[in-house]
């Protein structure tokens, strides 16, 4: 792909601004004033963070499976800065347990606006935050690293056009937080437990419950320790 890099002062919500844009945008801002997270949570946008949309094409039924490729992504281009992040389903990046990177897909037509936001410098604290969060504290630029999500991008959504999901879903795999563990899944209208078993083709996880059954989950917020649980 070869991206066109778009920077603002200040922006609403940077998945607002690229929905303007073509398939191969960049859009990235110093400040969002209306940034938002998965299921119309806030994105808490503190200056000094990272604030980024990149306009991808849609893929039919598997454009779900974006944000794998995404995480994937977002987790190499960190550790090939020298971290050592973990991705917790679907699309949230860990570092040291808690959450440096948040990832939000909203499909517009035939694009898919992918926002991803990296805590740089502050890690907000507040009760709108739903997993306790970090910050990277780098000293590397923003620049630095959209030039870097480009490039492992590309090179992601290269495998997963020649190859399919795969090779992206074993990548995801090996970095999974709480495989084989138990974990709590929260839904809409309550929690469960189980052993977290698989990452499906589909990009649903599987859930082994303590009867013997399993559950495919396809959306919901996932917790390691029934504490964490408000
Ligand atoms: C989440 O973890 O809930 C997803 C957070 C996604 C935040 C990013 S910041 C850039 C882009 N603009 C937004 O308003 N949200 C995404």
């Amino acid at each position: 792909m070869n991206w066109k890099i778009y920077h603002f002062n200040s922006v609403k919500s940077t998945n607002d601004t690229a929905c303007s844009y073509p398939i191969g945008t960049v859009v990235f801002a110093d400040k969002q004033t209306n940034g938002r997270g998965r299921h119309g949570r806030l994105w808490i946008s503190q200056e000094g963070n990272l604030f980024v949309s990149f306009v991808l094409p849609e893929y039919g039924y598997q454009t779900p499976l974006l944000s794998f490729i995404t995480a994937v992504s977002v987790k190499e281009t960190l550790d090939d800065f020298g971290f050592s992040c973990q991705i917790k389903w679907p699309n949230d990046i860990l570092l040291n347990h808690k959450k440096i990177a948040g990832i939000l897909l909203e499909q517009h037509d035939d694009k898919v606006i992918v926002g991803i936001g990296i805590n740089l410098k502050n890690a907000p604290c507040n009760d709108d935050v739903l997993y306790p969060a970090t910050a990277l504290n780098t000293l590397v630029g923003k620049h630095e690293i959209i030039l870097a999500l480009c490039h492992k991008i590309t090179k992601n959504l290269s495998i997963f056009n020649q190859d399919g999901f795969d090779i992206i879903r074993h990548k995801w795999l090996q970095s999974a937080v709480g495989i084989n563990e138990r974990i709590f899944v929260r839904l809409p209208h309550e929690t469960i437990s189980g052993v977290f078993t698989q990452l499906t083709p589909q990009g649903a996880i599987s859930l082994k419950l303590d009867d013997g059954t399993v559950r495919f989950i396809t959306a919901g917020d996932v917790f390691f320790n029934k504490k964490e649980i408000t």
